[in-house]
């Protein structure tokens, strides 16, 4: 079993914030000393550019950049390290594969299919792409428990050319059950192209990309204990080799000539201009540190606090909050989004926050899902491996002090 008190000690935040209790880890997780120590390093030891250096500490930060590639993979259960496409974030995966390959297969009359429940970057990019392209947007609705609904043999034709879906919602917490979503798609249309965004689903579970038999699947390292300015784009290398590069210049490059340029071939194709050669590098300590933790562990962490915490705000408030997502606790993940009272949803977080409980309020870059929920905004408090209990019982009495001052 996870103990948490013991896991706070290798996070550096909490010796310099006495008392902080950190339920934002949807919005960014925080980070070990290995982490930065691994940044500190690579600044102090090494620094220099990838690639291109014929010297020592060159070869020295490439290998170490390169390795962090081989351990994404191993650790999403790639075939090889060539499908490993960094990027900023989840939202540039995303966009990569909208802008690319997006534009490369989707004509007039053609269909996307996602999803209400999708964070705005699963969702505009598809929706911007359909408009350019004049082809049709088509949204998979929820039931109030928070599940994916619709008849996928009526929805998915043998014109839908992307399935664009969450893996985890970062407001309901639902866990999609995306493989077979993916295999009931790709039964109907075995031409399907199927993007996973799984930035709430890579930090908290074991996720094996052949085992889900997805075309793409996208997240980000600063949700899993990494540095900020990391993404990862994991495609099947045949896709990823058809595909135009989303930018141009710099290390993608492989010969220019005056009236044509040839590039290198997948990852190195998207990988245009200096990438943030640290942070990647960094990268692999956060995975390390998961792997030594074990994502099974990390689930079943997860699911313990937030069974308390259902049950302690339950019966601390009652009928006064309404907590949305499934109620299954096999179905959600460690994130807690919920309404309180009739309060606007900043105010209870500004009022927490004297008390050091950081917790988001607003829409959470889910405003489909809010509209159909009926709600302007919400509360969320989320979990990972860093709270436990305690932090559930310092957010109820959190939220008793909000009920008194508002
Ligand atoms: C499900 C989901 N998708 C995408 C994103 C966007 O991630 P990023 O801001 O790292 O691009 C988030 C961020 O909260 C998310 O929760």
């Amino acid at each position: 079993m996870i103990d948490s008190k013991k896991i706070k000690k290798d996070f550096p935040i909490f010796d310099s914030n006495p008392g902080l209790v950190y339920l934002d880890s949807t919005a960014t997780s925080l980070k070990p000393h290995s982490v930065i120590n691994k940044i500190s390093e690579y600044y102090s030891k090494y620094s220099s550019n990838i690639f291109r250096g014929v010297y020592r500490i060159s070869e020295r930060a490439t290998e170490e950049f390169e390795e962090t590639r081989e351990v994404v993979a191993k650790f999403i259960g790639a075939k090889s390290r060539e499908e490993i496409v960094f990027t900023r974030n989840t939202t540039e995966s995303i966009n990569l594969v909208a802008y690319s390959l997006g534009r490369q297969v989707m004509r007039e009359g053609d269909e996307i299919l996602t999803t209400v429940m999708e964070h705005h970057s699963n969702f505009v990019p598809w929706q911007v792409l359909t408009s350019e392209t004049g082809a049709i947007f088509k949204i998979l609705d929820i039931n109030d428990d928070g599940y994916l609904i619709g008849d996928l043999d009526r929805i998915i034709t043998n014109k839908t050319k992307i399935l664009a879906l969450t893996y985890v919602s970062n407001v309901l917490s639902t866990i999609n059950p995306v493989k077979e979503i993916i295999a009931k798609a790709k039964a109907i249309n075995p031409e399907i192209i199927t993007v996973v965004d799984a930035a709430q689903a890579v930090p908290h579970m074991e996720i094996n990309v052949l085992d889900l038999d997805c075309d793409f699947l996208v997240f980000s390292s600063h949700k899993m204990l990494g540095p900020t300015g990391v993404g990862v784009l994991w495609g099947k290398y045949e896709l990823l080799d058809r595909m135009f590069p989303f930018m141009y210049g710099g290390e993608m490059i492989s010969e220019v000539y005056l009236d044509q340029t040839k590039f290198k071939k997948p990852p190195h194709k998207f990988e245009a201009g200096t990438p943030a050669i640290a942070e990647v590098i960094a990268l692999k300590e956060a995975i390390k540190y998961l792997n030594r933790i074990g994502l099974q562990n990390i689930r079943a962490h997860e699911e313990d606090v937030v069974k308390y915490a259902i049950d302690r705000l339950g019966k601390a408030f009652g009928d006064k909050i309404r907590i949305i997502g499934p109620k299954d606790l096999n179905t959600r993940g460690g994130i807690i989004a919920f309404n309180f009272e009739d309060y606007h949803a900043h105010d209870v977080a500004s009022i927490l926050d004297e008390d050091n409980i950081a917790v988001r309020a607003g829409n959470h870059c889910a405003m489909p899902l809010h509209k159909k929920l009926g709600i302007a905004a919400s509360l969320r408090a989320s979990y990972y491996i860093y709270n436990g209990k305690e932090d559930v019982d310092i957010l109820v009495s959190g939220l008793k002090k909000v009920q008194k001052l508002l």
